[in-house]
């Protein structure tokens, strides 16, 4: 049995790495600023640079670095660059909102149950790309989201939570993707907030949460 965060903390330093939108980001930090999330968001990082979630962060004064995959010899290289910045900020938890990269060995051994993501799904069903497209195109009634610990791999770590949405007949990618949107504004902050208040205990691949 393993105590994620023993002992509660009055403000958990997070890293948020998105690739795109940032409509994720925008909800943690709307939580923090109403006094409902015990966080503060230390910095954000993009592999792209010209992801809107910059620009989002830059905007509210929070440091946002855009650091370049392409630049480094090889993946360990860039996960090493990635382990400074979060060092160098502090971080205690790693949030992965909406990054559409995999992280291999060399960041995730560094931070070990301390990188969560969102997925926009319930895994482990459409794990990957497109997990919307992937749940119309199956034809199932109730899809949702899920935020998980992050392991070696693809959107297969212990779950946190996970909320569930209807799938309509007549829905599309857009649709769906936009009703299942909402659950995870919702549900991430709550999941950085069970964290943050040491709720969370890992038991084999299950994740209980302590009252
Ligand atoms: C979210 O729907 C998130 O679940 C998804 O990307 C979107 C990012 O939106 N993540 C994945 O598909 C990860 N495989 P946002 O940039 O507005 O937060």
């Amino acid at each position: 049995m393993l105590r994620i965060m023993p002992q509660p903390v009055s403000r958990l330093k997070l890293a948020v790495l998105a690739s795109g939108r940032g409509s994720n980001f925008e909800a943690l930090q709307r939580e923090i600023e109403e006094n409902a999330l015990p966080a503060v968001i230390q910095v954000v990082i993009s592999d792209r640079e010209q992801a809107p979630v910059l620009e989002k962060a830059r905007r509210l004064g929070i440091p946002a670095l855009y650091i370049n995959p392409g630049q480094f010899a090889d993946r360990q290289q860039y996960e090493q660059e990635l382990v400074r910045v979060c060092e160098a900020y502090e971080v205690e938890l790693v949030v992965l909102a909406g990054y559409m990269r995999i992280l291999g060995e060399t960041f995730i051994r560094s931070y070990l149950w301390r990188i969560i993501n969102i997925h926009p799904a319930l895994l482990p069903s459409f794990p990957g790309l497109n997990a919307q497209r992937q749940a119309v195109e199956y034809g199932v009634r109730f899809s949702g989201c899920t935020v998980h610990f992050v392991d070696q791999g693809v959107d297969t770590g212990p779950i946190i939570l996970q909320a569930v949405v209807p799938v309509y007949p007549d829905d599309d990618e857009e649709s769906l993707s936009q009703r299942i949107l909402k659950e995870e504004h919702r549900l991430l902050p709550q999941a950085v907030r069970l964290i943050a208040e040491g709720r969370l205990e890992l038991n084999g691949r299950k994740v209980n949460i302590l009252p």
